[in-house]
């Protein structure tokens, strides 16, 4: 697969010493984002974190298998990740290098869907198509993220400008930035980074160089 100039950013963004805390995609429909952002999610989350919950939105659950899991799941294996689902718990389990994290799928299709996320402690949080989910949902997910070092991953195609989404997040984060595929900043991090052999063939095969090898 050969990725956009976009998707590498997309790919690359955690690995750069920064201050951000959060990414949206809101490109253009059909341009990668979902696929991008979900490896980029993985990759970012099994490199930082061990032990940890992390969580997984779609409109319902299984729109998120079907627009991100399908595809991802079984690229991730060829990458040499170990991955299992229990579906009746909405649940993936990862393992790669000896380290294992648990991702919970959730759908945010109503005002009802927030209580299904309370009540969670994640360590980062990944919302596709955000601009579907109601506004109590995302508050919910964005609040659920306590752990040190956890970070917001949002992907949504273009909405109306009145769209809270919209206003609330994308419009903030253009303050001053390129249009499309933002980012925000909020807090500083510390970056360390731990990468295994997995990660490093990843980005050189793809001709991605965002640290040194
Ligand atoms: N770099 C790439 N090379 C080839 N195929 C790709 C690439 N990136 C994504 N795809 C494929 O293109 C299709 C659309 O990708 P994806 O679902 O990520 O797009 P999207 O921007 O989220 O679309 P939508 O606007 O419908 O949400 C998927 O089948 C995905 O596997
Ligand atoms: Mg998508």
């Amino acid at each position: 697969m050969r990725f956009s100039q976009k998707q590498r950013r997309v790919l690359t963004w955690w690995c750069r010493p920064g201050d951000w805390e959060a990414i949206i995609c809101d490109g253009a429909v059909r341009s990668g984002k979902t696929f991008s952002m979900g490896l980029s999610f993985f990759l970012w989350a099994m490199a930082r974190f061990n032990g940890r919950q992390l969580g997984l939105c779609g409109k319902t659950i299984t729109s998120l298998r079907r627009n991100l899991l399908a595809e991802l799941v079984p690229y991730l294996r060829r990458l040499g990740f170990d991955c299992w689902e229990r579906r009746s718990e909405n649940l993936l389990t990862v393992r790669l290098g000896g380290r294992e994290n648990r991702f919970l799928l959730f759908g945010g299709r109503d005002e009802s869907s927030a209580a299904l996320i309370q009540g969670s402690t994640l360590a980062g949080v990944l919302l596709d198509e955000a601009a579907l989910m109601p506004r109590s949902f995302v508050e919910q997910a964005v609040a659920r993220c306590s752990v040190a070092g956890s970070r917001l991953w949002f992907n949504c195609n273009p909405e109306n400008p009145q769209h809270w989404f919209y206003r609330e997040w994308i419009l903030r984060a253009r303050e001053g930035r390129s249009p499309n595929w933002e980012m925000i900043s909020r807090i500083k991090s510390a970056t360390v980074h731990w990468l295994c052999k997995n990660y490093v063939n990843f980005y050189k095969a793809n001709c991605i160089y965002p640290f040194k090898t």
